[in-house]
């Protein structure tokens, strides 16, 4: 399974922040947003990643995530020269994704809590694999309707009435078959090619599944100033609270068996004396002790 992490998009809604660097690698508490999708997937077992940005912010992306090998995995890189569809990412991204199944993931999603997702990769085979969350403000989302079996019904792209209070989550699973689907897709009313539009075509098919994360899952976007805040003051608590931490790619790849203990030492004896370094120092340690299966 291939992985795209789609980081691009003008950011306005972060205006002034996105003058310095792009909303994806704002801090989110203690690390660059983008680590936490990537962790996401890392954890769930992907190691081949393209990420999508703008031609201007790819090289802050290259500096930050290299070519993954320190990590055990593998990002290569390609740009989207206009905001013109989350769907767009699946041509972009063609010859990375060749012939397999691939997951794309928003890189302003931050997920916590709860196996729903790396079973979710684990159970996945064909057609496409969607997720569901309770939410407050459906009218923002794509909005997932039930039937009374649970079956998917509709899907709709921020519907003035939503039929549910279901949002779409930014994750999202399909197979090989993405890629003709999104070459076949119109440009919607506001000219983008729609991720919902993909979703509805598997629906049509038959093949979609639409998977409700339990309350015990965090799902935050940080798309806006408040949320972005909000964002990092959930994970500072978190953290705080369990004294571990969320979104770090380095210990995900440890667990995950990516990396050895042993070169995860040595990339944690190259980093600087920082909380973060002390923090890796801490799992090494734990792991030693206890295995990998700690957390
Ligand atoms: O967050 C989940 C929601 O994401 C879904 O429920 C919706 O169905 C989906 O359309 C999307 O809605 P948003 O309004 O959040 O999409 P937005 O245009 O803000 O784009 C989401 C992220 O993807 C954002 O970080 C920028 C990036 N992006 C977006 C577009 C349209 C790109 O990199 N390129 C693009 O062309």
């Amino acid at each position: 399974m291939k992985g795209i992490i789609l980081a691009g998009g003008s950011g306005s809604r972060l205006y002034p922040l996105t003058q310095v660097a792009s909303k994806q690698l704002q801090p989110v508490y203690d690390k660059p947003m983008v680590y936490y999708p990537l962790t996401v997937l890392i954890a769930s077992g992907i190691r081949d990643f393209c990420l999508i940005s703008t031609p201007q912010d790819l090289p802050r992306f290259q500096h930050l995530l290299g070519n993954g090998s320190q990590w055990g995995i593998s990002v290569e890189y390609r740009a989207q020269t206009k905001p013109e569809g989350i769907a767009q990412a699946f041509l972009i991204a063609a010859p990375f994704i060749g012939p397999d199944p691939v997951t794309l993931i928003l890189g302003d999603n931050i997920f916590f809590g709860g196996d729903a997702l790396p079973r979710a990769f684990a159970e996945f085979k064909s057609g496409a694999t969607i997720f569901a969350y309770h939410v407050n403000d459906p009218e923002r989302y794509g909005v997932v309707e039930f039937d009374a079996e649970g079956h998917a019904v509709s899907l709709e792209e921020k519907p003035a009435h939503p039929r549910s209070n279901y949002a779409v989550p930014g994750v999202y699973i399909y197979d090989n078959e993405v890629v003709g689907i999104a070459r076949s897709l119109q440009p919607s009313t506001r000219g983008e090619l729609e991720i919902t539009d993909v979703n509805k075509e598997y629906l049509r098919r038959g093949a979609l599944r639409v998977q409700r994360l339990s309350r015990g899952t965090a799902w935050l976007d940080a798309g806006t100033s408040s949320s972005l805040h909000e964002a990092s003051a959930y994970v500072q608590t978190i953290e705080k609270r369990q004294g571990m931490k969320l979104g770090c790619p380095e210990e995900a790849a440890l667990r995950r068996g990516f990396l050895s203990l042993d070169d995860f030492e040595k990339l944690v004896t190259g980093l600087p004396q920082c909380e973060y370094r002390d923090y890796l120092s801490d799992v090494a340690a734990e792991v030693k002790r206890v295995g990998l299966k700690s957390a």
